[in-house]
């Protein structure tokens, strides 16, 4: 094992170690997520845990490359890498995240839904936000927050991302469409989790 995954694997484990020992008395709160992103701020700003050799770049687009991801139901941490002009579309992940630059820039807006979901595939969302994540900084989002996402700049965006559960068992993912009016959800992977 190479000095750096050593050092990162054990980094990892005290980063959620940490996590349950704020939520488990607080809960997840605006202020508890807050206070896990300094955490992972603090973290991503370790830059020599996370070497580029270590990580793959994606073919195209982007890649998340499993950090820790806790058994059963828990959270999971990844490292993820979003190449120049990579974006999102506005979407609602259905669980808390947290982001922390590790180099590179990504530009979050923040938006929230306007319409009342009383026509189905119809929603309209308006822009409330904007948060450049880039070394030093990220971002806390709740469960149902909106936000889309854009690389800028030339280098990739590589960042640590904490969410609620791991990837592989994420709930529906809602994607808008502000230019059709229109929401789509993603098929969820919830029912991977045990009952
Ligand atoms: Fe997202």
């Amino acid at each position: 094992m190479t000095l750096a995954l050593d050092k990162r694997n054990r980094a990892c484990a005290r980063l959620l170690a940490d996590v349950h020992a704020v939520t488990a008395t607080e809960g997840i709160t605006p202020s508890t997520l807050h206070a896990l992103k300094r955490k992972l701020v603090a973290l991503a700003a370790k830059a020599e845990l996370f070497p580029r050799a270590d990580f793959e770049m994606p073919l195209a687009q982007g890649r998340s490359h499993p950090l820790l991801v806790e058994d059963g139901d828990g959270h999971g941490l990844y490292l993820t890498i979003g190449l120049p002009g990579k974006e999102a579309a506005p979407h609602d992940h259905g669980i808390w995240c947290i982001n922390a630059a590790v180099s590179g820039r990504e530009r979050h807006k923040i938006f929230r839904r306007t319409d009342n979901g009383a026509v189905a595939g119809k929603a309209t969302v308006q822009q409330v936000g904007e948060v450049l994540v880039a070394p030093g900084t990220g971002m806390a989002m709740a469960d149902h927050d909106i936000h889309s996402t854009v690389v800028e700049g030339d280098e990739p965006a590589i960042g640590l991302a904490l969410y609620g559960y791991a990837l592989a068992r994420f709930p529906s993912v809602a994607w808008y469409h502000p230019q059709f009016g229109s929401v789509r959800a993603s098929v969820s992977r919830r029912h991977a989790a045990p009952s």
